[in-house]
């Protein structure tokens, strides 16, 4: 049996010609700004689900790949964006787009992207397939547009969290799994429990992604304790005001005050970062995201079984583990 990581490898190829494809169907204006992010890297995630996804109900038409590659358009067009939004510099461990070409031709060539990326879509003929596409585009952008509303407000109900991970990251994730379970003919029930892994492994994605903040600097290539500085309430930041308020509310009420002004210096966010790990709650944030995979698996227990289904077991093992 084929590992899920060998089994990603065979795939890059056609994945990644595929991608080159659909780039020429852009307007020659955002080719270099899609090829600089295609080619600055990325784990491929979403498009590899679809594959897996299409193939667990028995899909064996080439045409997948043209599919596939739509989620990963749609997904770099909205780290162009974030970039802009969350003022970040790099991306891929290269330089973001914005930092190159502007803010912009980066707002504008995700336009593009995206609407390419939909005119892909639509050339499958499939009404479901443009449904759920566009669908995916217009959660993203609300969850983002929900995160950006929260930001430095403490005040905020913990369920919040949930909404804004479940459109911002998830429902691409379970975009990309319903598309495949669609394009291969899934039964509107399979289609259901389709979706259900694919949300739940997306919320989990980003929970860890939120645990993974607080690594060093070295390991993640970027600051860390980034969601700390522009004032994100995520996961392991309410342990920590948690903790604080029970050792020390002088340290909280300081912490809170700044948290809130969003003045924290990239060194202050490091140092809390650090604590955070100190403390372990970066890896007890890790274990919440163990709870939503155990729901993605219990929805994956419902599909046929075969090779994929057991790539998809593990690839909620590697989300819960993944240390990038
Ligand atoms: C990054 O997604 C944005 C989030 C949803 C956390 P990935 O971690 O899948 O990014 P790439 O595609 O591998 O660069
Ligand atoms: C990830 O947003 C989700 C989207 C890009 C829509 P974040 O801002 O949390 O993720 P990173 O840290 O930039 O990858
Ligand atoms: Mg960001
Ligand atoms: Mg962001």
């Amino acid at each position: 049996m084929l590992k899920l990581k060998t089994c990603l490898a065979l795939e890059l190829p056609s994945i990644n010609a595929a991608l080159r494809q659909a780039t020429l169907r852009l307007p020659t204006a955002v080719r270099p700004v899609a090829e600089h992010i295609f080619n600055a890297g990325g784990k491929r995630l979403r498009p590899f689900l679809v594959l897996l996804m299409a193939r667990l109900f028995g899909y064996t038409g080439k045409d997948i790949y043209s599919l596939a590659v739509t989620l990963e358009m749609l997904h770099a067009a909205t780290l162009i964006h974030d970039d802009v939004l969350d003022n970040a510099d790099t991306r891929r461990g290269k330089p973001a787009v914005h930092t190159i070409f502007g803010a912009t031709m980066s707002i504008l060539a995700g336009d593009a992207m995206l609407s390419t990326a939909n005119e892909l879509v639509a050339d499958h003929n499939d009404l479901a397939l443009v449904r759920c596409f566009s669908q995916a585009i217009s959660r993203t952008a609300a969850g983002e547009i929900m995160e950006i509303a929260a930001m430095r407000n403490l005040t905020q109900p913990a369920a919040l969290y949930r909404e804004i991970i479940l459109g911002k990251t998830a429902w691409l994730i379970r975009s990309a799994c319903v598309m495949g379970a669609l394009k291969a003919g899934a039964s509107p029930a399979q289609v259901a429990d389709a979706a259900t892994y694919g949300e739940e492994l997306g919320i989990a994605f980003q929970i860890v992604d939120d645990a993974l903040d607080v690594a060093p600097a070295s390991v993640i290539g970027k600051p860390s304790g980034g969601d700390v500085r522009e004032g994100k309430l995520t996961p392991p930041v309410r342990m920590y005001r948690e903790h604080l308020a029970a050792a020390s509310p002088a340290a909280l009420a300081d912490f809170d005050k700044h948290f809130s002004a969003g003045d924290l210096s990239a060194a202050d966010a490091e140092n809390v970062g650090a604590q955070i790990r100190l403390l372990g709650f970066d890896q007890r944030t890790r274990e919440l995201a163990g709870e939503c995979l155990d729901k993605a698996r219990a929805a994956l227990e419902k599909l046929p079984d075969g090779a994929e289904k057991r790539h998809l077991y593990t690839m909620a093992d590697y989300v819960q583990q993944r240390e990038k």
